[in-house]
């Protein structure tokens, strides 16, 4: 398997190349649309057929790459249920999987930091978590359909679930870290350890955070798959 993680330094994206080197299929989760000539000259140079664009949901901070990457590919952009995405070529629903030649991706349903909310399950042995689980962190909850109790029971009762080596690849990094492990999560995630339910829902509540600069352009674009951009 191929797999390559690539970043946006703008809004501190992470978009995942994942290919079958054999059969050369592609797959690009979470694409950010200032990224698609980066990532259609890495498809080329490696000689890759992309087969999905697949986003982890509906981003605030960004505009997604899926709706060029369909146009210059002909690829299908896989979207999460209930997602109000009416565009993507198919939506995945939890415990779907997908193929990238032999590889499967696996859609673990994680609500919480929207209400349609996947993580993808890779290969077996590494999760791309979008924004429900940070490196040390977790997405916020308090936008868009955004809950903090939905997202402490997809945190702690589904991805914490997987098994301990379990690699973690998150949607965003604003601290300069790649990858973690699920058992080092359930050891180390300030946002997790010794907290309740109760007291999760209440530090998230109190977090305050500013709205991401692009939100306001970023939703509506997303819900058209990339494609228009609103005023
Ligand atoms: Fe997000």
């Amino acid at each position: 398997m191929l797999f390559r993680q690539l970043f946006d330094y703008e809004s501190y994206t992470y978009t995942y190349l994942i290919a079958d080197l054999n059969t050369k299929e592609a797959a690009l989760v979470d694409p950010v649309i200032e990224q698609v000539e980066r990532d259609y000259k890495l498809l080329q140079e490696l000689g890759l057929t992309l087969k999905y664009c697949i986003e982890t949901h509906v981003h605030a901070d960004h505009i997604t790459g899926t709706g060029k990457l369909r146009e210059l590919t002909g690829c299908e952009g896989i979207v999460p249920e209930n997602a109000n995405v009416d565009c993507a070529s198919r939506l995945i629903k939890d415990g779907e999987i997908l193929k990238v030649g032999e590889i499967e991706i696996k859609a673990i349903a994680t609500p919480g930091h929207t209400d349609s909310h996947m993580a993808y399950l890779v290969n077996q042995d590494r999760v791309l978590t979008g924004d429900a689980l940070f490196i040390r962190g977790c997405g916020r909850t308090d936008f868009q359909s955004g809950d903090a109790g939905t997202l402490y029971d997809s945190v702690t009762q589904k991805l914490f679930s997987l098994p301990e080596d379990t690699l973690v690849y998150p949607g965003h990094d604003y601290r300069g870290h790649s990858v973690s492990e699920i058992g080092e999560e359930k050891r180390c995630n300030p946002r997790f350890i010794d907290r309740t339910r109760e007291q999760f829902i209440e530090f998230m509540g109190n977090l305050n955070l500013p709205d991401p600069k692009k939100m306001m352009e970023a939703v509506p674009a997303n819900q058209q798959c990339g494609n228009a951009v609103a005023a």
